[in-house]
């Protein structure tokens, strides 16, 4: 299959420490259709042969063993071509679909069967790209658009941002990405549910206790303190990530494996989610600021004195809150979502736990049975259970774990959520994008809560809460889920 595939912001971080990587890998794997063109667009003046040496050395900087050797990206690197553009200049676009119509570089014929606008800028430019791409007519029916996140910043600027993308493209053509979306423990999560029989009886109230997602780092904010300054961990990792994993554990068996089938089941759980008020964001809602502290046996500076932090910032760098999906099959179930940079570990897990016994008739402590969805550092699947240890009269049980590493089962088969979300871009495939409605819901959803801090800072002067760097965020999270008398899995 012939396609063209356009990075729209080609010499930034996204696109040569993510995209990029990700098309090289697909391509090692020879996943990647042959007869493409990867094309990146920005500003600066130069050729494609500059443009491919500046990205040999990016690709350097890039993890061991996905780095390329010389001749591997030689010949990746055939495919890649590199154009000038300004994005406010009509006469750029029509120079655009003119290199599109050429097919120069490629094998096959014009046009390509499927042109992939990938818009990796600043969001700030994604409606002024889309009505240049209309206006040139490279809108038409094998055109897509991929946006990157953060798609707004709050609902009615999301809002505005879909109204403009809907009027030059029809839904179906637009990918919102959410990278989480791709990474291959989350497709686990629906195979686990909709290809196994054992889960789904259990998969409800009855039977689950309260469910966990954490989405911790353990990086800060790196050379991003203005950008992340802007955003803060609920718009950057909440109204996305985080409620996209929820909907994937809550959702409804989805009559078919469609996109829209899945979509609409996952729209319905954002709008069974208990709606914040003044009240419950106070209750229900922490948010933190790491403080100077040790990561690894290193110490490492607070948020306040990262670089391009303004002085005194009320930026939260950890949320934990506490809600539930008001359905038949969840009604009293918490669930609990926590994100946070500078935390203990890099960890990214659901953990579903489950009621204990309902009459216990072995001496000891009891320990309900939990699964650990893993999404990262490992990818992974744990169930534990508790056994008998074989030792006689009297003993007591011992907690034991049935536990898959993906990475050990399928060693050859994994992509990287990247690879996977471009190839399926490429391919058309929209079951693990995010559509406008699902998007705007989630915005619906947590601007109340932007609302309430933007008060209690107006009013009472109050921000986040300090916690120290290394360790699990402010003991209000505990305290937020001890309330249930339920603990996060790392206390247990
Ligand atoms: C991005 C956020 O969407 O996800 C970053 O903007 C965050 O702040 C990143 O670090 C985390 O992604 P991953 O895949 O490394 O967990």
């Amino acid at each position: 299959m012939a396609f063209d595939l356009v990075f729209f912001g080609g010499t930034g971080d996204l696109t040569w420490r993510k995209l990029m990587p990700a098309l090289f890998q697909a391509f090692r794997h020879g996943k990647l259709p042959g007869d493409g063109r990867i094309l990146a667009v920005a500003r600066d003046e130069q050729s494609d042969e500059k443009y491919r040496a500046w990205l040999k050395e990016r690709f350097q900087e890039v993890e061991g063993d996905k780095r390329p050797s010389s001749e591997e990206f030689e010949r990746f690197a055939a495919q890649v071509f590199y154009r000038r553009m300004d994005l406010s200049q009509p006469e750029h676009y029509a120079k655009l679909k003119e290199w599109l119509g050429s097919r120069e570089g490629a094998s096959g014929p014009a046009p390509a069967d499927t042109v992939v606008f990938y818009l990796a800028t600043s969001p700030h430019l994604f409606t002024q790209i889309c009505e240049q791409l209309g206006a040139a007519g490279l809108n038409h029916s094998k055109v897509r658009v991929v946006l990157e996140k953060p798609l707004g910043h709050d609902l009615a600027s999301s809002q505005h941002i879909n109204r403009v993308v809907r009027s030059v493209f029809e839904e179906q053509q637009a990918f919102r990405i959410d990278h989480y979306l791709g990474k291959p423990s989350v497709q686990n999560l629906s195979a686990l549910r909709f290809a196994n029989a054992l889960f789904e009886p259990l998969w409800r109230r009855e039977s689950i206790a309260n469910i966990q997602i954490t989405l911790a780092e353990s990086l800060g904010v790196g050379t991003r303190g203005d950008f992340y300054d802007r955003t803060g961990a609920l718009r950057d990792m909440i109204q996305n990530h985080a409620l996209q994993l929820l909907t994937m554990i809550a959702m409804e068996p989805p009559a078919t494996s469609d996109a829209d089938a899945i979509r609409d089941e996952k729209l319905k759980v954002l709008k069974s989610l208990r709606p914040f008020t003044p009240e419950s964001v106070g209750r229900d809602v922490v948010r933190g600021q790491y403080r100077a502290g040790n990561i690894g046996g290193q110490p490492v500076p607070g948020y306040l004195d990262e670089q391009k932090v303004p002085p005194g910032s009320h930026c939260e760098t950890f949320v934990a809150l506490r809600t539930e999906v008001q359905n038949w099959r969840w009604a009293g179930v918490p669930f609990y979502l926590r994100t946070g940079k500078r935390l203990a570990a890099r960890d990214a897990q659901i953990v579903v736990n489950f009621r204990p016994v309902p009459h216990p008739i072995f001496p000891g402590a009891h320990r309900a049975n939990q699964l650990v969805i893993k999404l990262q550092p490992e990818d992974g699947l744990e169930l534990r259970l508790l056994a008998a240890k074989g030792s006689g009269v009297g003993e007591s049980l011992a907690p034991v774990s049935l536990d898959l590493d993906f990475d050990r089962a399928f060693p050859s088969e994994r992509v990287g959520a990247y690879e996977r979300l471009l190839l399926d871009a490429i391919a058309g495939r929209l079951n693990l994008f995010v559509r406008s409605d699902e998007q705007e819901q989630a915005w619906r959803w947590v601007e109340p809560i932007l609302d309430a801090w933007s008060r209690e800072r107006e009013q009472h002067g109050e921000g986040p809460r300090g916690y120290a760097a290394g360790t699990w965020g402010p003991a209000a999270a505990s305290a937020l889920v001890a309330r249930d008398g339920n603990a996060w899995s790392e206390e247990q």
